[in-house]
């Protein structure tokens, strides 16, 4: 069988992570689990970009050496996925051994193959972005504009990659869907970019006098590899690709092609819209294994674009220690539709939180488990349910598991999570309106009570397994209180009712979701 091959764009570890990563490693995280929720086999590959001159420049200015400086802030994002319980199988770092000697392979055949050539460029140059410009970037009042940064003019020679030679066939592969592009509203601003691009080539070498800081060029030792053409073949080269005999890397014909890159839509046009696919098509990688590119929306504050400059940006590990794994996890993949911009706004952190975990399904596990404890003794009793309250509960959760699963094959996880929550909703509905509290005063409704019950347990069970590809923590300690551990074993396709037996015992109820105290928002 093949494995669900997901991976993440490589962040810049150029200071510290910010929400913006956070999001997209959550995200990735989210969906591999679920993945293996559906019995699929899984390969999550994330990491760091760590070459180019802006890791170059930051390490001059901090008088570090680079090489020290991105040691130092790669332990850092670690650090953060870990505590953030993002849990991957392969870690990309560019500076690997075994990813450098993969881009000098592919450079070599590319160059035997003639699909590079060396010219002379004479222009300018955008420090920023590591690009060089053509008169297409100036804007209608001539300039480039400040998206460019500090802009230089250059003379000196290059290796190009015959990226026009792939133009037409990119088109082709655009439209019709060999390579996938999601949301499909993405695809049309590929189709345009594509209409503007013309046909130029890619300059895909820097000379060492001016960057030193990357893959040398294997056939030309004065020159480095631009840093996307090295960082873009990570997604291969950790997957196997040309790898050296024994390598620990997975088996490449049984992983690629990536059902899923996950990137922001800074980075679409021209790197993973453009020179990826056309890097792929030059070392001959067939249409049907070409991969899915799923492009994800920005965290925005207050409508700005996060930057250090401005002084925005921000800490995911703080907000992590203030409200918790959980809260921050929740909010970032339930606050932004999949594809859209959103704002970073605590308060809503705070707020969604506090209802639809703390309110919700916090209360619904504490009151199922305190009613079987206390007029049960503790334990699930299948008595007969076939009245209306009780049929309309179970059709909740069969509405709600269908709904949470088509929304998280298609990666919308919002959608998935207010699946999760209607059926929550529903369950304390059902409690206020069935009252378990006043059937228990009557010994001839303790069928009733029983069924009553059961219900709410079964679908705090249910719940859990849904919920654990987001909130792993959460779910695991639902779990534990229900005393069915069993469950994490579960696959999507077991979820049926009856998973607290007749007979069943669970456990006592403590708080999985402390309420967030406003006061503690500044
Ligand atoms: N190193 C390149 C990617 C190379 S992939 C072969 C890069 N790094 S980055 O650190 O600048 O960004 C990493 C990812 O974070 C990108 O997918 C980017 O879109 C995403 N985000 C950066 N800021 C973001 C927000 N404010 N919101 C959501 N995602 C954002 O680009």
């Amino acid at each position: 069988m093949k494995k669900y091959y997901i991976t993440t764009a490589i962040d810049y570890p150029n200071g510290l992570p910010h929400i913006g990563h956070a999001y997209e490693k959550v995200f990735a995280d989210i969906v591999a689990r679920y993945r293996r929720l559906r019995g699929e086999e899984v390969y999550f590959l994330t990491g760091v970009d760590q070459h180019g001159q802006k890791m170059q420049q930051t390490a001059e200015a901090e008088g570090v050496n680079v090489a020290t400086l991105a040691k130092r802030n790669t332990r850092k994002f670690l650090a953060l996925w870990e505590k953030l319980g993002v849990e991957f199988d392969g870690w990309a770092e560019t500076t690997s051994d075994l990813h450098k000697a993969c881009v000098q392979r592919i450079l070599s055949d590319l160059h035997d193959q003639g699909q590079l050539y060396k010219k002379a460029y004479r222009g300018y140059y955008s420090v920023r972005q590591e690009q060089y410009l053509t008169e297409k970037d100036r804007d209608d009042a001539g300039n480039f504009g400040p998206e460019w940064g500090e802009v230089v003019e250059l003379e000196e020679d290059n290796w190009y990659f015959k990226l026009s030679e792939h133009a037409a066939w990119l088109r082709e592969a655009v439209s019709s869907g060999a390579f996938g592009i999601r949301p499909e509203f993405r695809k049309a601003e590929v189709l345009n970019a594509l209409e503007r691009a013309g046909d130029t080539d890619l300059c895909i070498s820097r000379p060492k006098e001016r960057l030193h800081w990357g893959i040398e060029i294997p056939f030309d030792p004065d020159y480095v590899t631009y840093v996307w053409f090295d960082a873009l073949i990570n997604y291969i080269s950790f997957a196997g690709y040309r790898k050296e005999d024994g390598a620990p890397l997975p088996d490449f014909d049984g992983l690629w092609p990536a059902d899923a890159q996950l990137i922001g839509k800074d980075i679409l046009v021209p790197a993973h819209a453009i020179y990826w696919p056309c890097m792929l098509h030059a070392i001959g990688i067939p249409d049907d294994r070409m991969p899915t590119l799923l492009v994800h929306g920005w965290w925005n504050i207050r409508g700005e674009k996060m930057s250090k400059s401005l002084g925005n940006v921000v800490d995911p590990d703080q907000l992590a220690d203030r409200f918790g794994v959980d809260a921050l996890r929740y909010y970032l993949v339930r606050d932004i539709h999949t594809g859209k911009d959103s704002d970073f706004d605590l308060e809503r952190l705070v707020m969604l939180f506090n209802t639809e975990l703390a309110n919700d399904l916090g209360n619904l596990l504490n009151r199922s488990l305190n009613m079987t404890k206390r007029f049960l003794a503790a334990t699930i009793e299948d008595t007969p349910h076939d009245d209306e309250e009780c049929a309309a509960l179970r059709s909740s959760l069969e509405a709600a598991t269908a709904a949470y699963r088509a929304a998280m094959d298609a990666c919308d996880l919002p959608h998935a999570l207010e699946a999760i929550n209607s059926h929550v909703v529903h369950c304390n509905g059902f409690a206020e309106r069935n009252k378990p509290w006043e059937l228990a005063k009557d010994e001839a409704a303790r069928p009733r009570l029983a069924a009553v019950l059961n219900h709410l347990c079964e679908s705090c069970a249910h719940l859990s397994v849904l919920l654990a590809p987001v909130l792993p923590a959460a779910a695991a300690k639902i779990q534990g209180q229900l005393r069915a551990d069993h469950l994490a074993t579960l696959s999507l396709d077991d979820l049926r009712w009856g998973l607290l037996p007749s007979g069943h015992t669970t456990g006592k109820p403590k708080p999985v979701f402390p309420r967030i105290e406003v006061e503690e928002v500044a």
